[in-house]
């Protein structure tokens, strides 16, 4: 066994909730500015010894002023004090300064490095967490670890070292004495160390309900029409009251647990200076010791008081600091279900087709969405999915792009299957028009060009062109450059679509996937997406899941999904013609309506 290895398992074994191990995560965080950090953590420690000064200098001016009552007052020592203390609060304030900056890059370091981890999260992250959930874990923890544990670092070593002095000075004065408020102080400081145990479960509660707080805003800002459509106003806030009160719950028991420690310790010191003070004046007239000693005793018991009790306050805010950097460590620990193999091919283009061979996928454990499903797509086909809601057609595109991955068979383009290509390659060659297409904050250009972020301006123009969506454009005072506030809100439903249209043109991609693009439009809107739609299918390869009868009727071929099965596939004509077909039957009530509609 290494040195290394060995030192592990000692520390393992004192460290059996894997603090360190959660420290040694983020040290890397810090050592690019390792001088900054030992510069504020460093300053803590004379910051702290300095408070010994004082009581120490008491023994001198009591012994020779007080008590001799010698002329020749020691008159430098209340200069010395103002000079020590001085000194203190200039170093004070050199690390406070220290500490505010490294806190600040390192947890902005921390929040980069954990923002690109939640882009990459796989699909199903998202299906199963909330808003709340990631605000929580992804800013709030990087705030509470970073800042708090360094300002605890800090705060921690000064206070030890202010002990440290501080005992020196008891001992300095009565190695008897000292023995009694040291016994006395660490029985105080015992309950401290079961801390973590008694509100660690509590405090994983408490963070959750919390989490669930930030998701009724987000929900009271996303849904704010769906509550007032149907006067919700009551029913959400009933909700929301549950979780306030959940809260508070929480936090009382929290406070129940803990709230006695500072209370306890207080009690616990006072009986040990109350046995000092009998036993010291008892000293003192024995002649054992001088009243400059006692009096400069009774001053650092005192003042070691403080930095004891703190510690207490301080054990809280540590132990949640370390409960924000055990979360984070997960998140900086996960790794993603879907990522790139170790030689991972890049897809350059689509030359020959896309197969599905014996696809089988579950999105929970044991409940099958896609049964045994095979199909092939050639190069420049359309190929459209039709069936009821809840069949899986959704599920079939999105297993392309490897927004999931499947349980068994294998999806091949040109042969190669999608888990052996590079997730960037692959997606690089995909296009995907989604019912609703998400517009991100900033202006209409800046969203056209997230298809491309390379495109030039006569390439822009073109997508615009071609998605119709010039005249539109032309229309607003500031044109491209209009803002289109949060998710779109300004715009109708009709022009955001077209929006993600232009994108998609920007892209180029050879491969389209179009879920049902046009169905949450009403028959204007449709008709002028729809055109921008069939520009944008030209010379692709098209996967295209519509409610439209002409779109489904040109593809080249037409797949019916049932209950996760592919039931019936050939052209329109030649399921048209299978008696009792699922598609004639599908095309009679479904399309034909929806056709009479327009
Ligand atoms: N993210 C998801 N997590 C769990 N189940 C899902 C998810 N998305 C869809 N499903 C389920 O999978 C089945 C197929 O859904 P989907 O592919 O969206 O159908 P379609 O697009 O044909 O209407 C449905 O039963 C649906 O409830
Ligand atoms: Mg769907």
């Amino acid at each position: 066994m290494t040195i290394k290895e060995n030192l592990t398992n000692i520390i393992s074994k004192f460290d059996k909730d894997g603090v360190m191990k959660n420290y040694a995560k983020v040290i890397p965080y810090f050592k690019k500015y390792w001088f900054r950090t030992l510069l504020a953590l460093g300053l803590a420690i004379p910051i702290g010894s300095l408070d010994a000064v004082i009581a120490l200098s008491l023994k001198p001016y009591m012994d020779i002023v007080m008590v001799d009552k010698t002329v020749q007052s020691p008159w430098y020592i209340p200069i010395l004090i103002v000079a020590f203390t001085s000194t203190q609060g200039l170093l004070n304030y050199l690390s406070t300064y220290m500490n505010a900056w490294v806190g600040g890059k390192v947890t902005n370091d921390l929040k980069k490095t954990l923002y690109n981890k939640l882009m990459h999260k796989d699909a199903t992250f998202f299906d199963t967490k909330t808003s709340g959930d990631i605000m929580r874990w992804f800013n709030n923890d990087a705030n509470t670890a970073c800042n708090s544990l360094l300002n605890n670092l800090k705060t921690g070593i000064s206070r030890v070292f202010s002990s440290f002095s501080l005992v020196c000075v008891l001992l300095y004065n009565s190695w008897q004495l000292a023995i009694i408020a040291i016994v006395v102080l660490i029985c105080a400081v015992i309950p401290l160390t079961k801390m973590r145990a008694l509100i660690k479960s509590i405090t994983d509660k408490s963070e959750s309900a919390g989490g669930r707080i930030i998701t009724a805003y987000n929900e009271a800002f996303a849904g704010n029409k769906v509550v007032t459509a149907y006067n919700l106003y009551e029913h959400q806030s009933k909700l929301f009251d549950k979780d306030l009160e959940n809260v508070f719950h929480l936090g009382m028991k929290i406070t129940q647990k803990t709230g006695w420690l500072s209370p306890m310790m207080h009690i616990m010191v006072s009986v040990g200076i109350a046995a000092v003070i009998g036993l010291g004046s008892y000293m003192i007239v024995k002649g054992v010791i001088t009243s400059g000693n006692f009096v400069s005793f009774i001053t650092a018991l005192i003042m070691l008081y403080t930095p004891i009790k703190l510690l207490g306050n301080n054990a809280k805010n540590m132990q949640n600091a370390l409960l924000a950097l055990e979360r984070i460590v997960k998140q900086l620990d996960a790794i993603p279900a879907i990522r790139d193999k170790e030689n991972a091919k890049k897809l350059t283009g689509l030359y020959d087709s896309i197969e599905f061979k014996n696809v089988k996928f579950e999105y929970k454990k044991n409940k099958p969405v896609l049964k045994d499903v095979s199909f092939t797509v050639k190069k420049g086909e359309t190929f459209a999915l039709v069936g009821n809601s809840g069949g899986g057609k959704s599920t079939i595109v999105n297993l392309i792009p490897r927004f999931y991955d499947i349980k068994s068979g294998s999806i091949l383009i040109d042969g190669v299957d999608v888990r052996d290509l590079s997730l960037e390659s692959l997606r690089n060659n995909i296009s995907v028009v989604f019912q609703d297409n998400f517009l991100f904050s900033g202006t209409i250009r800046d969203n056209i060009m997230l298809g491309n972020l390379n495109a030039t301006e006569a390439q822009l123009k073109e997508a615009i062109k071609d998605s119709y969506l010039e005249d539109f454009i032309n229309s607003l005072e500031k044109g491209l450059d209009t803002n289109i506030g949060e998710r779109g809100v300004l715009l109708s439903g009709g022009q955001k679509q077209r929006i993600g249209i232009a994108r998609a043109f920007l892209k180029d991609a050879p491969i389209l996937i179009l879920d049902e693009a046009t169905s949450a439009l009403d028959n204007e809107a449709e008709k002028i997406v729809q055109q921008a739609i069939e520009n944008l299918m030209k010379d692709r390869t098209v996967f295209v899941i519509a409610h439209r009868l002409t779109t489904v009727q040109n593809a080249d071929r037409i797949a019916v999904i049932k209950n996760g099965e592919l039931v019936e596939i050939g052209n329109h004509k030649e399921l048209i013609n299978i008696t009792d077909g699922i598609y004639k039957h599908l095309y009679e009530s479904q399309f034909a309506k929806v056709e009479a509609a327009v």
